[in-house]
């Protein structure tokens, strides 16, 4: 990569204490990166930035809640107050509930939205205008397969906010073209991470899906760094996630809707 001229550029990565975010990280220090890691927890984060400050990169760790609609803000004013910049922005962090719309706390509707949606939207509207004017920047927004594949039930606003993250990327990336800031959708299919523990499916998904569809969190960051690297607008990582995703855009939508609602009944979602 063409670096900016401070000898490390700073990567922010949100969602750093577990899976794709905390590989995300490793795969940056590994290509000369310093890092602004956060989340929630607090003692993840400092275990990453020890094994990391062992490969040279240096770590900043802000932790704080992106379901809170402030954070992204405090997020801005914390990072400047400390006199870093951001050269790379990775909206990372997220969750899914799989218990159906109705038996889903609103609350809990509202962090979904906020964290995957508004925080992704808010930190690249904070960032972008500094690595605009710096003539260099990364912006990684991890959606997902479920973006680009029919409406399911059970997990209902997960897809659609997927959707939303790589559509609002691809936008970006041709706004940005040309001023040295390359935007990318990650778009992973089934990995292997804390994900599905959080959201209590890991028995029902590990005894649905065969092991060759899962992917390591080390490979689809690996992916999701040259891809942005490389300035692409979109990358989903894995032949049978991008098989997936092109059968889903030409089947005809009552088709898809019926593979996927059946699907689901399977899973027991709907
Ligand atoms: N695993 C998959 O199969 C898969 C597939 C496609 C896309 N994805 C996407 O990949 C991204 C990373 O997920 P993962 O698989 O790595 O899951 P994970 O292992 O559960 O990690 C999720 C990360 O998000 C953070 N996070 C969750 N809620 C947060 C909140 N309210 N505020 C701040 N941070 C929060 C978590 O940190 P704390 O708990 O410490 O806050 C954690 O670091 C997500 O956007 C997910 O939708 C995952």
């Amino acid at each position: 990569m063409s670096l900016p001229s401070r000898p490390r550029p700073v990567a922010l990565i949100t969602g750093a204490s577990a899976g794709i975010g905390a590989a995300l990280a490793r795969v940056y220090a590994e290509k000369g990166w310093d890092l602004i890691l956060t989340a929630r927890r607090e003692a993840p984060l400092q275990a990453l930035a020890e094994e990391l400050a062992r490969t040279g990169a240096a770590s900043t760790i802000l932790t704080g809640d992106l379901a809170d609609p402030a954070a992204p803000r405090r997020l801005f004013d914390a990072i400047r107050t400390r006199g870093l910049t951001v050269d790379g922005l990775v909206n990372n962090a997220g969750f899914s509930r799989t218990d159906g719309f109705l038996n889903t706390d609103p609350a809990a509707h509202k962090a979904m939205i906020q964290v995957m949606l508004a925080a992704p939207v808010e930190l690249a509207r904070l960032f972008t205008p500094g690595m605009v004017e710096r003539g260099f920047g990364r912006i990684l927004n991890v959606a997902s397969l479920a973006g680009q594949m029919p409406a399911t039930g059970g997990d209902t606003l997960y897809g659609p906010i997927k959707s939303f993250l790589i559509k609002a990327s691809q936008g970006l990336h041709l706004e940005l073209r040309g001023t040295g800031v390359h935007v990318t959708a990650l778009c992973p299919g089934y990995t292997l991470t804390e994900f599905h523990d959080a959201n209590g499916t890991r028995e029902q998904v590990s005894s649905a899906y065969p092991a060759w569809m899962w992917q390591t969190a080390d490979h689809v960051a690996r992916v999701g760094y040259e891809a942005c690297e490389a300035n692409r607008p979109k990358v989903t990582p894995g032949v049978m996630n991008n098989l997936l995703a092109g059968l889903a855009k030409h089947l005809p939508d009552r088709v898809a809707l019926g593979m996927v609602g059946g699907h689901a009944k399977r899973l027991k979602r709907i």
